[in-house]
């Protein structure tokens, strides 16, 4: 074989076994570059002899055709399998099912303070916010829990370290603190969401969060309350057990609710009570208006004088009565959940389960839930 015949077939073995285009491009560099294998071949033609170069130039520039030909074959055959691997690789396959979309929901608790507050808006109640974190002097002073008086320890307070001013502020334990922030006349610059200084007749529902270190079946540290409160002219208990009652059987949707009012002690009211909802537990499914079983859902009662005067309100001309709820424990009996603290887990197979269509807003019209 010649050299120039094994050159050539060294070159078409080499191209054939170019996998890509850029092995093809090295090759053609290597032959046909400016100092490449061929091209060397075709400059030696300036020193031969006429007869020899005669003889050799057709055999050289036939050798650079062929290869460039070659070279030219192979990189359309390579560019060609490239898409082909490109196009079955980025294939989309339209027959298969769409992944699942992800949606969110409401949140039970938000559920039932939705529905709660569609049927006291009804009832002619406007809504008052107050702030979590709270002093000393809303949460119990003004409400007439006396200083050192043990009902301050009943409430298992979170305190929050003392601040510049001395001060140890708290996460409010109930959402009364609201009451004496609604009736209170101040000159405290607050931010404009929340309630103080309403002049009586006063109508309203305080929903929040409140938080008591407690945490078993039917507590949880963090909680949400509904308060309401009522001043007017000659109020008396009536008005609250109707109020409370209609409440009771328009939230659970049935007239056949049933409550009990048992006398407690709140040092804010007087009388106080705590309402019970008749139900029956016994077979692991909670069912509301019969039964023996009795499930405490409210405090209530008529609002001491003394929260009054600490409002600068004048308990001869004015009274009213108050009540909260347990927004959280309303909504596991209404909906049947058997414990308080997966409300706040945040087990999304549970969500997905107890949550509602945000599009179905509470409508004492059309439906609550
Ligand atoms: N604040 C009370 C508590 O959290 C509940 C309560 C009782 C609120 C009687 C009231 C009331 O407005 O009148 O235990």
């Amino acid at each position: 074989m010649t050299d120039l015949s094994k050159l050539e077939a060294d070159l078409g073995a080499q191209i054939e076994a170019a996998a890509d285009v850029q092995a093809l491009e090295a090759l053609r560099v290597a032959a046909l570059g400016k100092s490449g294998s061929i091209s060397g071949l075709l400059k030696s033609l300036g020193s031969m002899s006429p007869d020899e170069r005669r003889e050799q130039g057709p055999l050289i520039n036939g050798l650079r055709d062929r290869v460039s030909a070659r070279l030219a074959e192979r990189k359309a055959a390579v560019e060609a399998a490239e898409l082909d691997a490109r196009l079955a690789a980025e294939r989309v396959d339209l027959s298969l099912p769409a992944p699942p979309r992800r949606k969110g929901g409401v949140h039970p608790t938000m559920q039932v303070l939705d529905e709660m507050i569609a049927i006291f808006a009804e009832m002619g109640f406007s809504l008052a916010e107050g702030p979590d974190i709270e002093d000393d002097f809303h949460n119990f002073t003004a409400l007439n829990f006396p200083p050192k008086h043990p009902a301050r320890e009943m409430h298992d307070t979170f305190w929050l370290p003392e601040n510049e001013q001395g001060e140890r502020k708290l996460l409010r334990t109930h959402t009364s603190p609201v009451q004496v922030r609604v009736m209170q006349k101040t000159n405290d610059k607050l931010p404009g969401w929340i309630a103080s200084g309403q002049e009586p007749p006063i109508r309203i529902i305080v929903p929040g969060r409140t938080y008591r270190s407690d945490s078993d079946a039917t507590h949880t540290p963090m909680f949400h309350q509904m308060e309401g409160l009522v001043i007017d002219k000659a109020i008396h208990m009536g008005h609250l057990k109707w109020t409370v009652d209609t409440f009771m059987s328009r939230f659970f949707e049935t007239p056949a609710v049933e409550t009990r009012f048992r006398p407690h002690h709140f040092p804010f009211t007087e009388p106080s009570a705590e309402m019970d909802v008749r139900c029956d537990r016994s077979g692991g499914e909670v069912k509301i208006g019969q039964g023996d079983d009795w499930l405490e859902v409210a405090g209530c009662g008529m609002v001491h004088p003394n929260i009054l005067r600490n409002c600068g309100l004048d308990p001869d001309v004015w009274q009213g009565f108050a009540f909260g709820f347990g927004i959280d424990r309303l909504g596991t009996l209404k909906y049947g959940m058997p414990d308080l603290r997966d409300m706040f887990a945040s087990d999304r197979r549970w969500l997905e389960h107890y949550g509602f269509s945000p599009f179905a807003m509470p409508n004492p019209a059309t439906g609550l839930s």
